[in-house]
């Protein structure tokens, strides 16, 4: 058994060996140059050979000890590829440099897993054994999320979160940047949002939450860093998802411009987790071309063809009461407050298409009516996905039924850091199935999966990774591989090689039982 997580849909062992030694030359086109130098600083440390890369037309059978990059036009899928070890070569086939990438990746599971390692050693010649792979993933969507709000996290941490992403074949990097107990993004036409949003009084204690620990908290990331982070998952075909987080979630906001809520005054940024009552207000036009502003420059900063915008957990009191909200429902002929957020999604989805993007929300927006484009991410199971993609909408699946990673990893809770609560070991996520309960017809739509990791409990990089691995590494192959192939006991058997690689490369993985 071959230890590659995700499991590749198509493996043949065949007899022979290839050696890496001093005269292996990496062979590339112009277009993959890139790709060819990121492999040779893979394999230059932990083997000490020079790896030069060359550009040299298409393989030709007299290119002996070369591994070739090639790029081809028989692939339909853009992140499928080819892989083909023998005696005399390596060979990857792509149709698209992402295919390539991923068969990179295939290639570095295939080695030991010292190359992982960042000691520098001389002349150590790893052998690969003869195989043919031909792999391309299920879903397109195979993302994490990282909740930067209720924890931050340091640059250089979320760029290894990335890395480990690209290791797995994870493709989409959701962060959620706004949140009641924090505003992370640095929007330079509204300054107060970083000196005010950003900041919160205290926080609850992990073991209790019902108390506060009385220090100040707070910090954003910069409009220069974000670009940098998306530069980065760029070059790892990761594209980064921002979410900015409306009509709830949202009154770090208002402590900084409490014209925009209904109320009008008396908002502070939140400390305590949960769910709060005050949101942007709906009546008022400075809420939208407030918004407006912000996508702006959030849509400069991030060139993901989808945006998320939240529309999770909106409480609909003060909307009752407000007279410019009710205004607002009488003038647009609206049944009710949840018809109203409706209207509010609707408005901002208008703003997105008119500049290019799609909108995707989480599953409550489709209550009081879907706007008419929007993808959603089924969270509250799959119910609302499984609704979305029968009324022909694309969905992408996340529920907290496999994918929420905040949740325990054991029953044994007095064991384990403290965390939000529910229990999804290992085993749950990879059973995950993003089309279960939906038709082949509406199948298509479903365009793929992602696990969540909320940080109300997750305050440190260690703790994060100890969340996130290895159920991250299940959720991957439960959206990379066919159903077929899926077998919990093979994966597990696979995963002791790639927690060996995760060791070398400093990962605080939860040891699984
Ligand atoms: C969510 O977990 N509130 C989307
Ligand atoms: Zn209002």
């Amino acid at each position: 058994m071959l230890p590659l997580i995700p499991d590749p849909q198509f493996i043949s062992i065949n007899s022979g060996i290839f050696t890496l030694d001093t005269e292996t030359k990496i062979q590339v086109s112009v277009e993959t140059a890139k790709l060819g130098q990121m492999l040779a600083g893979l394999l230059r440390p932990s083997t000490g050979f020079p790896f030069p890369v060359v550009i040299d037309g298409e393989p030709s059978k007299t290119h002996q000890n070369r591994i070739i990059l090639h790029l081809t036009d028989d692939f339909e899928n853009p992140e499928g590829y080819s892989l083909f070890v023998t005696e005399n070569f390596v060979r990857i086939h792509a149709g698209e440099l992402n295919g390539l990438f991923y068969g990179i990746q295939t290639l570095r599971q295939l080695l030991p897993t010292e190359i992982e390692s960042a000691e520098v050693r001389e002349g150590v010649s790893w052998e690969l054994t003869a195989v043919t792979i031909h792999d391309k993933p299920q879903y397109q969507w195979r993302g994490l999320m990282l909740d930067v709000c209720r924890h931050m996290f340091p640059v250089e941490f979320i760029k290894k979160y990335i890395d480990l992403m690209a290791l797995n074949k994870l493709n989409t990097l959701h962060l959620h940047l706004t949140e009641d107990q924090g505003w992370r993004i640095e929007i330079k036409k509204h300054p107060l949002l970083t000196e005010i949003s950003s900041y919160r009084e205290a926080t609850p204690y992990p073991s209790n939450r019902n108390e506060l620990d009385g220090k100040a908290y707070g910090g954003f990331y910069t409009q220069e860093q974000l670009i940098e982070l998306v530069d980065y998952a760029q070059e790892r075909f990761i594209t980064v998802v921002p979410e900015i987080e409306l009509p709830g979630h949202s009154v770090a906001a208002l402590a900084a411009y409490p014209h925009l809520g209904c109320r009008g005054e008396g908002y502070a940024v939140r400390t305590f987790w949960g769910i709060e009552d005050d949101v942007y207000c709906a009546g008022n036009e400075d809420t939208f071309s407030f918004l407006e502003d912000v996508f702006g420059e959030v849509l400069a900063i991030f060139p993901s063809p989808i945006i998320h915008i939240g529309g999770d957990e909106c409480p609909k009191v003060r909307w009752e009461t407000c007279p410019k909200c009710q205004a607002r429902i009488k003038s647009e002929g609206l049944a009710d407050e949840d018809e109203l957020q409706s209207y509010f999604v609707r408005r901002i989805e208008k703003y997105l298409n008119n500049n290019g993007r799609r909108l995707i929300g989480w599953d409550e927006i489709l209550e009081g009516g879907l706007a008419p484009n929007a993808t959603v991410m089924s969270w509250r199971g799959s119910e609302g996905g499984i609704k979305a993609a029968t009324a022909g909408h694309d969905v992408v699946m996340t529920p907290n039924t496999h994918c929420y990673f905040d949740y325990y990893q054991s029953e044994d809770t007095e064991n384990e850091p403290p965390a939000i609560g529910g229990y999804i070991p290992v085993e749950n996520t990879y059973l995950f199935e993003p089309t279960a309960g939906i038709d082949s017809t509406h199948g298509p739509h479903v365009l793929g999966g992602q696990g969540n990791l909320w940080t109300e409990y997750i305050n440190t990089p260690a703790q994060a990774e100890y969340m996130t691995y290895p159920r991250a590494s299940a959720l991957a192959e439960a959206v990379w591989s066919a159903k077929v192939e899926r077998d919990f006991d093979s994966f597990n058997g696979r995963l002791k090689t790639l927690l060996e690689r995760f060791d070398y490369l400093s990962v605080n993985y939860r040891t699984i039982d």
